[in-house]
């Protein structure tokens, strides 16, 4: 018999077996010093184009102070045990009630991480009878969720209506058979490319078909809509939204998530949610911080304003430059660049240690073979200074992978790579 160890002695994972070469610069890279759009990177000053702090309430002041004031009012313990059992506040309603009122919901719940909350929901609204029907670039907690599922489950081509249709009368077929209820599971934006989802439309084929709509929007929250509702409301379409999911990651810049629903959904899920009631309670500091950063978000709409600004500068100048940026309609701002794997590695190497700006990199296969992916977060601490610099190393890194130098330079990764 073998020792359950052995495959993870030999084959380290698809991402793991890069770790020698990877380690530390591509993945799991070390940067330094208080967020901001500038932070350092090995000792060198870098703009940060990597974290998804919108806007820029990660270091707030205002924001530190009353995290601060938290941690010393209430430790980090604060409260002890899950909700159902012990772990429940005043603080943390008046936190659900005002993201309800943010989201324009009757009713929210916390969640103590968006990816562990997102399966948990998933799980909890479906039985076996039930048919999900999702989109096949969503998040790993979508995935994950749907995994955990006993009945069918269909993907649609992203972002795709006829293959979202197709796929409502293949769910409908069975749930007629079955008795059961569809889900359709899409996000606001989609995180990589920065694409929305398509929900004015699909929100459409309620006439046509029955199913309940959930939404992730942890891109689109804070960043989008008038008020920063998110792609329901830029879409005109947040009462259609069934179950409305959001994570503090991002836009909020701090830990814990939240859904919001009709009162009786979420009166549901409460009881319901096994990430939630077999799990110690959000502690009160992130509760607390939550809470101004929410207030935040509705009275300083300069934030909101600051971050596209920025974005609409760095995308349109990509543009004009003739960058290829791809579909997105979010603050996410892909750069799509032909290369191999390799030719990336350099081109990064080259973009932080000359050029200072550090941003993420993605290849194949979470894109086609060929392609490189630059991605980029503006946030609302930018400067246009930042965009304008990035921009023209932008413009120095392309020149070099289209003469050749990051062939010529990849020689040895490509060497390196080949003993593997
Ligand atoms: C689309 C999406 N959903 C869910 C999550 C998970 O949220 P959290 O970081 O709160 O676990 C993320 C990442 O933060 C995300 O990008």
């Amino acid at each position: 018999m073998k020792d359950l160890f052995d495959k993870i002695y030999k084959d380290k994972g698809p991402l793991g077996k890069w770790a020698e070469q990877a380690e530390g610069y591509f993945v799991f890279p070390k940067l330094e010093g208080p967020i901001s759009n500038r932070m350092k990177f090995r000792g060198k000053e870098v703009i940060t184009w990597s974290i998804n702090d919108y806007l820029g309430l990660a270091n707030h002041p205002d924001v530190r102070k009353v995290d601060a004031e938290a941690a010393a009012e209430y430790g980090s313990a604060y409260p002890m045990g899950a909700r159902m059992m012990s772990g429940h506040t005043d603080l943390h309603e008046k936190l659900q009630d005002e993201l309800a009122s943010f989201v324009n919901k009757q009713a929210a719940y916390l969640l103590n991480f968006g990816y562990q909350g997102m399966v948990s929901t998933i799980d909890a609204l479906v039985s076996k009878q039930d048919v999900i029907v999702y989109d096949v670039d969503a998040h790993a907690c979508i995935i994950d969720g749907v995994r955990l599922h006993l009945g069918q489950r269909f993907t649609y081509k992203h972002n795709d209506m006829e293959s979202i249709e197709k796929n409502l009368q293949r769910a409908t077929k069975i749930a007629e058979q079955t008795g059961g209820g569809i889900l359709l599971i899409s996000e606001g934006v989609f995180g990589m490319r920065g694409e929305q989802g398509k929900l004015k439309e699909i929100v459409e084929l309620k006439k046509k078909y029955n199913f309940r709509l959930f939404v992730d929007d942890a891109h689109g929250f804070g960043t989008l809509g008038k008020t920063g509702a998110g792609a329901g409301e830029e879409q005109g379409v947040q009462d259609e939204i069934d179950v409305y999911f959001a994570t503090f990651a991002k836009s909020l810049a701090s830990t814990g998530a939240f859904i919001a629903a009709d009162k009786e959904i979420i009166d549901y899920l409460k009881y319901n949610l096994r990430s939630q009631m077999f799990a110690k309670s959000l502690q009160m500091q992130l509760v607390v911080g939550a809470l101004k950063r929410l207030e935040m978000l509705r009275t300083m709409p300069e934030l909101k304003e600051k971050l596209w600004e920025n974005v609409n500068a760095l995308q349109n100048g990509l543009k004009d430059r003739g960058f290829d940026i791809g579909t997105t309609q979010s603050c996410v701002t892909p750069v799509y660049l032909k290369g191999s794997i390799p030719e990336a590695m350099a081109l990064v190497k080259d973009l932080r240690e000359n050029h200072g700006v550090f941003c993420s990199i993605v290849v194949y296969p979470v894109i086609p073979k060929g392609l490189i992916l630059l991605r980029m977060i503006p946030t609302a601490t930018h400067t246009l200074q930042d965009v304008e610099d990035t921009l023209d190393a932008f413009s120095a890194i392309r020149e070099r992978l289209e003469n050749g130098t990051y062939k010529r330079l990849s020689a040895s990764v490509t060497a390196a790579m080949s003993n593997k």
